[in-house]
């Protein structure tokens, strides 16, 4: 008897801390609905871009933003954004950077010099392998925190669109 008071107790205690998290999970995956698309790339209602997942297949975006990651970020940002001893899970941080946010930080990098440690984000914003795939890269974070990309290589994906060829194209040559 008194083992389940103490239970009950306990998990009311825990309640107000476990809601608010899934509650801004459920607000975040409401915000990323794609409700306009433009040559493959859809956008939220806020013209932010943003991910569209369904029955297993992603939109070229997320799934480009998968290779690039793996190719430019995950060295320290950990497999599928899961973070490392050295720098934070992607896939959580993303639940609370929007997107003008995370396009400064990625362009300007950081330094966190704090607890005597000195982890050191780069700042990318020469890098045309990054910032000709900055929407790619963010479409992707955003699909993994918000729980919609499972970890691992999306199986399938929507074809690549010739306005992205084209915006890739002119970025990468420019
Ligand atoms: C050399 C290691 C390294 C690489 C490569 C790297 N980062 Fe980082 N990143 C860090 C560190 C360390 C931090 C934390 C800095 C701090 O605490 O201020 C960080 C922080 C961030 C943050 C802020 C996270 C938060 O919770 O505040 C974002 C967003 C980010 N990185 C995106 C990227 C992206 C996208 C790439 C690939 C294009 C990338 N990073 C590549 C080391 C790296």
């Amino acid at each position: 008897m008194s083992v389940r008071i103490a239970i009950s107790v306990l998990a009311l205690a825990l309640l107000p801390l476990a809601s608010p998290s899934l509650a801004r999970a459920e607000d975040n995956a409401d915000k990323a609905k794609a409700v306009k698309e433009e040559g493959g790339k859809y956008l939220d209602a806020d013209g932010s871009p943003t991910y569209k997942i369904e029955n297993g297949t992603v939109d070229w975006y997320t799934f480009s933003g998968y290779r690039r990651y793996h190719s430019d970020c995950h060295v320290c940002h950990g497999q599928d954004g899961t973070g490392s001893s050295y720098a934070p899970a992607l896939a959580n941080s993303l639940k609370n950077i929007d997107y003008p946010t995370f396009l400064s930080i990625v362009a300007q990098g950081r330094k966190n010099t704090g607890n005597g440690k000195e982890n050191v984000m780069p700042a990318f914003g020469d890098n045309k392998n990054v910032y000709c795939y900055l929407d790619d890269l963010y479409v992707y974070l955003r699909a993994r925190a918000d729980g919609a990309a499972p970890r691992g290589r999306p199986p399938k994906h929507e074809d690549k669109a010739k306005a992205a060829k084209d915006a890739e194209a002119s970025c990468m040559g420019g």
